[in-house]
């Protein structure tokens, strides 16, 4: 099938990729003209696992493309997604739909023969009306049908979410698009579930799932506070909950918080939707705001680690909003960061993947390490704020040998208490 992706970012680009490897004839488009010319080069524009052979393999073969001009893309294509940001608006917090609506407008001129638009961006119930009603106001005679087709990938594991997805949601009332779009995701027929529901339906799938995973995350984390004061062990809790298949046991890792370009954005997004069609969602309205305060309690936790010597170092190992990814939007490590400078002019951070985004957004309020060594050497206190693996990893007697003061704050729980203690670390978890 020939297939239009408008978007290169971290769900167009790995989306495009994943449908070339299916064998689909893929040209995705982007406004940034230096995105292209990346890609076009046989670069890569974003760090994502498992991409790179994918993206080369299916350039090499041909059956990816990248182009600035739209018009090439979609009047060729019997699909065209799109994959452009739904940032939150800055004050109102509700889906910035600009780009989607942009999108519409230009693709609606280049329809040409029967075209199913699919919206993978993640957009507020109704927007596949507004997006129909647009392109049919540019294009009155243009034959099409708006379908949304939700994208449910981690970054760090789009690829390996594009392959096995938990399920693949369709939403539309016409037969003849979701025809089409059985026929695009026919290699997964036997391998997943298959939901056929109402535009409206699938547009409130994708944020009633995101806010609930949210309210997840923010359940075991006020758990987890309520273990470090009852002397219970959240791991111990957690695991013992997860057992239950009713609850089960993904999403049940207390943390510093979540983040990313997903949780934050798509929770107040519905919330917003709550208030506006006058169903306030208040457990929702509650994770976001106990969220935020996390993160400023998490950076004090820190700080009260080194009250006896407050001009001490603290070594931040981790910035991306979590493991396997270089994206620093929205991180909780970041927040963190931030809430820990007010108070001390000495944190040296480390991330393996995130630094050159982290620096963006950090500027020269901290120092940068090479290394974990780098950054741990002479410091009073070791903090870990991403689950990278390299961290589960850490040579713990070397680290001590040149850390000033053997202490560690694990956001993330990754260490190994005993392992820790025994090593003459003084250690902080999460719920423990
Ligand atoms: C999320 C959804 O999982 C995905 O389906 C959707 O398409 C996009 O949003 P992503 O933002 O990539 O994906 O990250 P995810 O792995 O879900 O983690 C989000 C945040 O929650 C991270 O900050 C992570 O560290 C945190 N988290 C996750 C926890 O703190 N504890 C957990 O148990 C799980």
């Amino acid at each position: 099938m020939r297939l239009a992706i408008i978007g290169t970012g971290y769900v167009g680009l790995p989306t495009g990729v994943g449908f070339a490897e299916l064998g689909n004839d893929v040209v995705c488009v982007d406004k940034i003209a230096d995105k292209i010319e990346t890609l076009n080069r046989g670069e890569l524009t974003l760090f994502e696992d498992g991409l790179e052979d994918l993206f080369r393999k299916n350039v090499e073969r041909g059956k990816i493309k990248f182009t600035l001009d739209m018009q090439s893309a979609v009047c060729n294509a019997d699909v065209v997604m799109l994959a452009v940001g739904t940032p939150p608006h800055p004050i109102t917090k509700e889906a910035d739909l600009q780009y989607i609506y942009a999108a519409a407008k230009e693709l609606a001129q280049y329809l040409d023969g029967y075209t199913v638009v699919a919206t993978k961006s993640t957009v507020p119930v109704g927007t596949g009306d507004e997006i129909e009603k647009i392109i049919r106001e540019i294009n009155c005679d243009a034959d099409f049908d708006v379908v949304s087709i939700p994208e449910f990938l981690r970054e760090g594991f789009a690829i390996h979410d594009f392959f096995n997805p938990d399920r693949i949601v369709i939403g539309t009332n016409s037969e003849r698009a979701r025809e089409i779009m059985l026929q695009l995701y026919a290699p997964f027929v036997g391998k997943t579930s298959f939901l056929l529901v109402k535009r409206r339906s699938s547009e409130t799938i994708k944020y009633a799932s995101n806010a609930f995973l949210a309210m997840k995350i923010h359940y075991i984390n006020e758990m987890a506070d309520f273990c470090e004061k009852s002397g219970a062990d959240i791991l111990e809790v957690a695991e013992g909950m997860g057992m239950d298949s009713r609850i089960g046991k993904k999403f049940l890792n207390p943390g510093p918080g979540y983040g990313g370009s997903c949780f934050p954005k798509d929770t107040n997004a519905m919330a917003q939707m709550g208030r506006k069609y006058g169903a306030p969602l208040n457990l929702i309205e509650t994770t976001i705001a106990k969220n935020g305060e996390r993160k400023a309690k998490m950076g004090l936790r820190v700080i009260e680690a080194i009250k006896s010597n407050p001009e001490g170092k603290i070594a931040v190992l981790g910035l991306a909003f979590k493991g396997g990814t270089d994206d620093c939007r929205e991180s909780p490590a970041i927040d963190i960061v931030r809430e820990m400078v007010k108070h001390s002019h000495n944190i040296c951070v480390y991330d393996p993947k995130a630094m050159v985004n982290a620096k963006a957004i950090l500027g020269d309020s901290v120092k940068y390490a090479n290394s974990i060594e780098d950054a741990c050497r002479t410091a009073d206190v070791m903090v870990i704020l991403t689950e990278w693996e390299d961290f589960r990893h850490i040579d713990l007697l070397k680290i001590k040998s040149i850390m000033a003061k053997p202490e560690i704050v694990d956001l993330r729980n990754m260490l190994n208490v005993d392992d820790v203690v025994k090593a003459g670390f003084e250690y902080q978890g999460v719920g423990k």
